[in-house]
């Protein structure tokens, strides 16, 4: 569940953050201008660049009043159990029980299935939906994969090359790293395309059962250390590389 301090920061930004996403200035800049009195939120002078602004509050450079921010973009950390659909008739728990009520207008990038974890990208930027899941963009996802058998190295080349899913040839993908331990592996799998169950049935084609699927990496944008079940606005920097896509 979404505990207080997201609950509180939900929907808020930084002021700093809310001048230079509303697209008026750099961070930066935005900096100059809060400190040099330029900038006042509901009739007040604030100075203070980490002042909590809402999407609703009068913000004002020199007196001209700043639309907020128009797009919200964030990252989950899903967890196992959770489906990633916003309405599920028998009323299993979705992502949306993750966020908070501020957030519903957020969309899922892509799906991930009921039992796979990791990043789940979430936006009302519909640019960026179509961008990152539209196989002409050939977006790169990065998995952690886990089997409970011993990945066998002739696979690997089967993997890589395309296996038959739907009488559809699987696209290049790059096993990155393999690990053997004690009769089961672990692999680094990066594919491009997002079809339904992809990694589960390639492996599937081989023999091999996946126990555990994580997604770490989608395009530009990394999971890192964020807590299973949290989620996190994402950084300025993650926008713009997302953006350049
Ligand atoms: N491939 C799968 O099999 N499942 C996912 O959730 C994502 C990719």
């Amino acid at each position: 569940m979404v505990d207080s301090q997201q609950q509180r920061e939900a929907g808020t930004l930084r002021l700093q953050v809310f001048l230079s996403r509303s697209g008026i200035t750099s961070r930066r800049q935005a900096m100059t201008l809060i400190q040099r009195g330029d900038v006042s939120v509901n009739g007040k002078t604030v100075s203070e660049p980490s002042f909590p602004v809402h999407g609703g509050e009068d913000v004002r450079v020199k007196g001209k009043r700043i639309a907020a921010p128009q797009y919200q973009y964030l990252m989950l950390n899903k967890p196992s159990g959770y489906v990633t659909t916003k309405r599920d008739p028998f009323a299993e728990r979705t992502v949306y029980d993750l966020l908070p009520k501020t957030l519903s207008g957020v969309k899922p990038v892509g799906r991930l299935d009921k039992n796979t974890e990791g990043l789940l990208l979430l936006t009302n930027d519909g640019k960026i939906i179509q961008r990152l899941t539209h196989p002409r963009y050939n977006i790169e996802k990065t998995y952690l994969v886990r089997i409970k058998t011993l990945f066998k190295f002739e696979d690997r080349k089967k993997i890589e090359g395309g296996l038959f899913i739907d009488h559809k040839k699987t696209a290049p993908a790059k096993i990155e790293s393999i690990q053997n331990k004690s009769g089961s592996s672990q692999l680094t799998l990066v594919i491009h395309e997002g079809r339904k169950r992809q990694v589960r049935r390639m492996f599937a084609q081989l023999g091999y059962k996946v126990v555990y699927l994580k997604r770490m990496r989608q395009g530009p944008v990394k999971l890192g250390r964020l807590p299973l079940g949290k989620f996190r606005f994402l950084a300025d920097g993650e926008i713009k590389a997302l953006r350049a896509i």
